[in-house]
């Protein structure tokens, strides 16, 4: 957060005009559109790129000799390329198309979990994970006996990191750590956390959901394990996404789920398993889908990660300071390296209370515990209001979501007898 940037380092009427939905009216408002940690607004390219594919060459992959078949493989193959390239990974075989990150940290556990641990071996997660990043390692110690280890968080929401030191060891396995919080924002500092569970020997998967749309990735020079992310929070549809794994790891891996494609022969008596990275793509995939993210890829590869940081940085600046200016408004979440999340609570007023009213000024904010319930534990509190911003979004729309609060402040008046 230290940039003093007032304008876009693009074309931000441009950028906007890209994307079909912005330009909407809720309620008769014009939409603000700030519940980008949920999920992303679609540019235009990735609506046509799924649109030209039903279009013109809808026909299912790797198995047609007709040239349907044939450009519809090699559209959704160049997607993996592209997804690859992204990640920085050295090899498309290393990538895994999957529905989302839920799906990549379920194959993970189910495969490489289940074949690496076993009875008191430990699983290290921290305190600020999404659900889908703690209950597949529970289900995993639940089956095999292993344990689950906590790495707590201080008041600013940033991990403490003595005590995960403190906690690895020879029983470590896995290190399963969120990149960018979805609830409080915090950067994790990732990449000195996987040196230092790989310095025990365990493995590191790490929750990119809300990473890929703010930071350039780059999964070697991180040296993760795995990496996942989901393509709807990259500005791609719905029911695709990403696994990153090592080739090394995924070869040693056994499928997860059987089916079509995943197999390179099917006899009664012996079944053997296709090469990377069929082996764990059973059954149709979300053709249109994977078609749909190598577009948003190239999308937020032409604006380019430095501008995209840039403006977010400065949008998360002028947010802080407007939403901390107004009285009885308090961010959970102040880490120092933070991504474009602010959630925050107000005294005397619900969290849905607040969703609701601002819903009618059209800003769209997402309240509640953010499939992160045991941080709001920590913060002894039921659930936030979160608005979370994408390269899009304009200091204007943070200043309407400055207005709407004050509606909120004059529909409740008082901060309940405090
Ligand atoms: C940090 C984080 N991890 C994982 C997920 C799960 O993503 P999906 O529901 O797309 O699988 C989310 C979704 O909000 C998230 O924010």
């Amino acid at each position: 957060m230290s940039t003093t940037l007032t304008r876009a380092p693009f074309d931000l009427a441009r950028i906007r005009a890209d994307f079909p939905i912005l330009g909407q009216l809720v309620h008769g408002k014009p939409l603000v559109y700030l519940d980008n940690a949920a999920t992303t607004q679609k540019p235009a390219s990735v609506i046509e790129a799924e649109t030209r594919y039903y279009e013109t060459e809808n026909a299912n992959i790797h198995r047609g000799v007709h040239l349907l078949s044939q450009i519809a493989t090699r559209d959704y193959e160049n997607a993996r390329k592209k997804v690859a390239r992204f990640l920085n990974s050295a090899d498309a075989t290393e990538i895994i198309f999957v529905r989302g990150a839920t799906e990549a940290i379920n194959l993970v556990s189910n495969s490489w979990g289940r074949k690496n641990v076993g009875k008191d071996d430990e699983i290290v997660i921290t305190h600020m994970e999404h659900h889908s990043n703690i209950v597949p390692w529970q289900m995993l110690c639940e089956q095999t006996g292993a344990k689950l280890r906590v790495v707590p968080i201080n008041d600013a929401g940033e991990l403490d990191l003595e005590a995960y030191r403190a906690m690895l060891g020879e029983r470590t396995k896995l290190v399963a750590v969120v990149h960018v919080s979805n609830a409080l924002g915090t950067i994790n500092p990732v990449k000195q956390m996987i040196a230092e569970a790989h310095a025990h020997g365990a493995c590191v998967l790490v929750d990119g959901a809300q990473a890929v749309s703010h930071l350039r990735v780059d999964v070697r020079d991180l040296d993760a394990d795995f990496y996942v992310f989901s393509g709807h929070k990259l500005f791609a549809p719905t029911g695709v996404g990403a696994l990153y794994g090592k080739k090394a790891l995924l070869q040693k891996m056994p499928p997860w789920q059987g089916g079509g494609d995943m197999i390179a022969s099917v006899s009664f008596e012996k079944t053997t398993y296709n090469a990377l990275p069929y082996k764990f793509e059973a059954g149709t995939p979300n053709i249109a889908g994977g078609i749909g993210l190598g577009a948003a890829i190239d999308y937020v590869e032409a604006l380019g990660f430095e501008a995209i940081a840039a403006w977010e940085g400065a949008l998360l600046e002028h947010g802080t300071k407007v939403l901390t200016a107004i009285p009885r408004v308090r961010l959970v979440g102040t880490a120092h390296e933070k991504a474009s999340v602010l959630s925050f609570v107000v005294d005397g007023v619900h969290p849905h209370d607040i969703g609701t009213i601002l819903d009618f000024e059209g800003v769209a904010i997402r309240t509640g515990h953010h499939c992160a319930q045991p941080v709001m534990d920590r913060f002894g509190i039921p659930a936030t209001a979160r608005a979370s911003l994408a390269f899009y979004n304009t200091f204007e729309e943070i200043d309407a979501l400055a207005a709407a609060l004050h509606k909120v402040m004059e529909v409740f008046p008082h901060d309940g007898g405090q």
